[in-house]
């Protein structure tokens, strides 16, 4: 077994993106392209990988770092290449850091959906002493270096711009992926020259060398075209953003979740389902969430970073973000429509929350109730709890956040403010239109507000009689 050292090729500028941002920092699925390309080479165990920067250099490595050690994971090393001379170019500058005893498995930091389990053919294929090419038929190969061959055998690639017109007219083309015996591919970047018509240092250019030397090339092609589209514009972008929320969607699809129509679905982290549940249309998952048995999410729902147990249904229209604190929706709970839960919302089963309700970093106990228009903030909510419309907790005082305690079967009437910190006591029933900035007492129905007054002999203005 050989050590697999990956490489990834990611200086160039994405010139066609007319972006400010480096290309492969552009996002995928809520992961930037090369954070794509770096997961799919950690599901290959490789013993090392190696990213070579260059355009936005300092931008690209500190993300990448960043988030490998956010996953627990090594981080790369990095090579940088400046200025960018072609992908020849752009290889040996890895030489220095590259062992010499495995399989260099040379990736493309902006072709985001190849799969582990093609790459793994490719390294198979190469096996230590082959040089294995990933290539794929094109019905129109413009642009893309064409695989030559005598008889079966490989013995160049020559990129489009030095293609004869014969050689243009083959489809097979280089897909930009290869496995190659590290050994030996330093010693053919050695041999490379730009005398080409783009004036590069070609990485292809080492198959005629490999052919020379007597070593086997070999083509392995790609399952399918996707897998090694590449992003270099907006349009290509939103392409193969739509065939990983495909795939995403077919994947869940296949252990039974059902969606109303996977092509208005978005996942942008993970998604985790129990059995027998439902998605309707334009919901957009971000994060971690996860949704127990029988869970059924409306229409037109954002939910990031969130648990939502068996049972729950959340409405059209419902915003939930649990941010790194995160949400729990408890069992059998109706969330929406039109319901915002933010980071710190826990609810228990059963509770009810209904339109225009904002709960932030709250806790409500089994079957309380929330139903219209209302705020709880820093709250702690008892069970059975009423919480009237157009009520709110007034949590901030300008300088500091205090709680509200709610204790079991209040019921708290519409349009009331109860001033933090501040307790009331269980059972108790708080007036509509209370303003409520002291603990209040168990069982008994507190009033604060002025009391009502019909004046005797008062008389509406009239308006001056008409000359
Ligand atoms: C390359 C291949 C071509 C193949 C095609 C597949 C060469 C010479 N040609 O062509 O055979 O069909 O990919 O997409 O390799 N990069 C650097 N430094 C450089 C130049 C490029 O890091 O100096 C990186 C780019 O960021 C990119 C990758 O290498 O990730 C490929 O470069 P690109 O310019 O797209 O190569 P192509 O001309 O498309
Ligand atoms: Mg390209």
């Amino acid at each position: 077994m050989n050590a697999v050292d990956v490489v990834v090729m990611a200086a160039g500028k994405g010139t066609r993106m007319k972006s400010r941002t480096p290309k492969v920092l552009h996002r995928l699925g809520g992961r930037p392209l090369i954070q794509h390309v770096i997961d799919t080479a950690q599901a290959l165990k490789a013993r090392r990988t190696i990213v070579i920067t260059g355009h936005g250099a300092a931008d690209v490595e500190s993300w990448v770092a960043h988030a490998a050690s956010a996953a627990g994971q090594r981080v790369p090393d990095f090579v940088r290449q400046e200025p960018q001379l072609g992908t020849g170019h752009a290889v040996q500058q890895v030489v220095p850091v590259l062992p010499d005893d495995g399989i260099a498995l040379i990736l493309n930091g902006d072709v985001p959906l190849v799969r582990p389990e093609t790459l793994q053919v490719l390294v198979d294929r190469c096996g230590g002493s082959r040089l294995a090419l990933l290539t794929v038929e094109m019905a129109d190969p413009t642009g893309y270096g064409r695989i030559v061959r005598s008889g079966d055998a490989v013995k160049a690639i020559v990129e489009h711009k030095d293609a004869s017109p014969a050689q243009r007219a083959l489809r097979e083309v280089y897909t930009g992926f290869m496995a190659v015996p590290s050994a030996q591919l330093k010693k053919w970047l050695a041999r490379l020259t730009n005398d080409n018509a783009q004036g590069e240092y070609y990485l292809t250019d080492i198959v005629k060398l490999a052919a020379a030397d007597g070593v086997e090339v070999v083509a392995a092609p790609a399952s399918e075209q996707v897998e090694v589209d590449g992003v270099n514009s907006p349009v290509q972008l939103a392409d193969l953003e739509r065939a990983f929320q495909r795939r995403q969607a077919n994947a869940l699809m296949e252990q039974g979740v059902r969606l109303a129509d996977p092509a208005r679905f978005d996942l942008r982290g993970t998604l985790a389902c129990g059995q027998d549940v439902e998605i309707d249309v334009n919901c957009v998952f971000a994060g971690q969430v996860s949704l127990g048995d029988n869970v059924r999410i409306g229409p037109n729902c954002v939910i990031a970073n969130a648990r939502i147990a068996a049972g729950a249904v959340i409405h059209a229209f419902t915003h939930i973000d649990g941010e790194t604190s995160g949400v729990e929706v408890g069992e059998g709970a109706l969330v929406g429509p039109f319901a915002r839960l933010r980071p710190g919302a826990q609810l228990g089963a059963e509770v009810h929350i209904g339109n225009f309700v904002e709960v932030k970093n709250s806790t409500m106990a089994r079957g309380a109730k929330a139903n219209h228009l209302a705020y709880l903030g820093d709250a702690t909510v008892g069970e059975r709890v009423n919480y009237g419309a157009g009520s709110i907790t007034a949590n901030y005082d300008g300088a500091n956040k205090n709680r509200t305690v709610i204790e079991a079967d209040v019921h708290v009437g519409s349009n009331c403010v109860l001033v933090a910190p501040v307790t009331v006591k269980q059972g108790g029933t708080i007036g509509a239109g209370s303003v409520i900035n002291r603990n209040t007492e168990a069982g008994k129905l507190t009033v604060a507000r002025a009391r009502q007054v019909s004046l005797e002999g008062w008389e509406r203005p009239k308006k001056p009689a008409k000359k």
